[in-house]
């Protein structure tokens, strides 16, 4: 089953929220076999786009967690209490957190470990730079982050693990990874994962502007589990394509 994740970043309030929930659930119309769909709006839109998205079969995301259940933690948002409006995955380590929020990959590692007890399907976010990638360092960085991520983790059967392979040069840039370099960059990371999860418990998602006229190219590869989209995901006819580019792909898989 391919997954899109839509991150709606902070570009959307409550009221486009609900209206852009409402066009994506559109999207699926009609349609009988579909990706898994999982949307990330802001935290404050989560409650109304709960009441949206529920019985649809469309999941919802958060775009971030912090790692203790309750406390003197001003402004931060629990596990426990995303729970409460059916959230059921969270983007972790986004390069954007990393970049501006100071946040580290020990936080990160803090965050999957509370994920996964709480039940939650943590969406690893990892990815080079492009002074890195310039450097040769691509495969590096990436292997440093996921390992440091996911330091102790031990999977129970029923956990899921989400890794988005996300090149920071080519988020919101216009401009994606070559297939050939995400291809070789998904082997790396299953590779690295494999002694801690099984091939069905692992999702290795491709994201950095994917659109609705490349997303067929990454979906269609085995390796590539699907994609997390953010600038076009807010926008619903760019969408819309990555989401028929989705649908075609699990069509021809399931004939
Ligand atoms: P983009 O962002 O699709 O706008 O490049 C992806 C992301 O940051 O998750």
């Amino acid at each position: 089953m391919k997954t899109i994740i839509a991150n709606w970043k902070m570009n959307v309030g409550v009221r486009e929220s609900v209206a852009l929930a409402r066009a994506t659930l559109l999207t699926l119309r009609g349609r009988k076999q579909v990706p898994e769909l999982v949307i990330c709006p802001p935290f404050v839109a989560l409650c109304e786009v709960h009441k949206v998205v529920a019985r649809s079969g469309v999941s919802l995301g958060a775009q971030d967690v912090f790692w203790k259940d309750s406390g003197a933690f001003t402004g931060e948002i629990s596990g426990r209490m995303l729970a409460e409006f059916g959230t059921t995955h969270v983007l972790i380590g986004h390069s954007e957190r990393r970049a501006h929020l100071g946040e580290t990959d020990a936080m990160v590692n803090l965050k999957v470990l509370y994920a996964l007890e709480v039940g939650l399907i943590p969406v690893v976010c990892v990815g080079e730079t492009r002074a890195q990638k310039e450097a040769g360092d691509a495969h590096k960085v990436v292997r440093d982050q996921l390992v440091c991520a996911c330091a102790s983790v031990r999977l129970r059967s029923r956990d899921r693990l989400y890794v988005a392979y996300e090149p920071i040069w080519a988020i919101g840039a216009g401009e994606a990874c070559t297939l050939g370099d995400a291809l070789e960059m998904h082997t790396m990371i299953r590779s690295v994962l494999s002694k801690l999860c099984s091939a069905d418990q692992l999702k290795v998602l491709y994201g950095g502007s994917v659109d609705g006229e490349n997303a067929h190219g990454f979906l269609r590869e085995r390796e590539v589990d699907g994609v997390l989209v953010g600038g076009a995901s807010v926008k619903i006819n760019q969408f819309k394509g990555v989401v028929e580019a989705a649908c075609e792909v699990v069509v021809a898989q399931a004939s």
